[in-house]
């Protein structure tokens, strides 16, 4: 019997799946710890998904890492977030490299702290000619304010009477070289999009899994890709 992984149809992954990691707090709580050892445990997963979407030569992953809307937690749990990515930075920057992967980051820099800032600029600009996996961070992300900036970029630079494109929206978004959204997985059990990638998942296939991120297994993106290749993308057509 073939495994999971087998099943998958190699010449028909998605290009880029965007991931929604949710359900950290929920698995802490669960087991009775702060929220911030669910954070842990979750960002242990993102090496394990890495290497499982580099198996399907998948072309690129985003994370939702932080959202706009996430300031509005308490300062502890915030604060506990940028250690945890500094540090997730610190052990795996150099084994991401080695794997030919390169990051992204999409987001606003204007209020992540300067140590983040130098973090992600340093990954950004180590694996930038790095040829394999594209890792998209989203990090101080919100798909709302990225469109406003990137209306915004555009017309800074635009000449008097030019008009403004669906083209000139995709090369002013943060990680303008990415190709649309294929592929959306939530964990968790919720089934919302949450202001991530609004203008990239115009036609990306939405799969809700009710795994907590911390317990998502490299099997849980071969289901979900099996379950994409199954769906009848029209893009309108017929
Ligand atoms: C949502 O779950 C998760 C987040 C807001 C943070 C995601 C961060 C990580 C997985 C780890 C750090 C990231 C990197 C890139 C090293 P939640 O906390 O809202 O879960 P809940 O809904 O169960 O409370």
């Amino acid at each position: 019997m073939p495994s999971l992984k087998d099943s998958v149809n190699k010449s028909a992954v998605p290009r880029h799946i965007a991931v929604i990691m949710d359900g950290n707090g929920r698995w802490a709580k669960k087991r009775g710890l702060p929220r911030a050892d669910g954070h842990r445990k979750g960002a242990l997963v993102i090496e394990t998904l890495m290497d499982a979407a580099m198996d399907l030569s998948v072309g690129c992953v985003s994370l939702y890492a932080f959202s706009t809307e996430n300031w509005s937690r308490p300062s502890t749990e915030i604060n506990a977030l940028w250690e945890l990515l500094c540090s997730f930075f610190a052990e795996k920057l150099p084994v991401m490299h080695k794997k030919g992967i390169r990051v992204y980051h999409s987001g606003s820099k204007k209020r992540l702290p300067a140590r983040v800032c130098s973090v992600i600029d340093k990954a950004v600009k180590q694996t930038a000619g790095n040829k394999g996996l594209k890792m998209n961070f989203c990090l101080n992300y919100g798909s709302r304010q990225e469109i406003v900036d990137a209306v915004n970029n555009w017309s800074a630079k635009a000449g008097p009477g030019e008009k403004f494109t669906q083209k000139k929206m995709a090369q002013n978004l943060y990680a303008s070289d990415l190709p649309d959204v294929d592929l959306l997985i939530r964990t968790s059990g919720e089934c919302r999009i949450s202001n991530y990638l609004l203008w990239q998942c115009a036609y990306a296939e939405f799969i809700f899994l009710k795994v907590l991120w911390p317990d998502f297994k490299p099997s849980h993106l071969y289901r979900a890709v099996i379950e994409f290749q199954k769906r009848n993308r029209r893009f309108g057509g017929l």
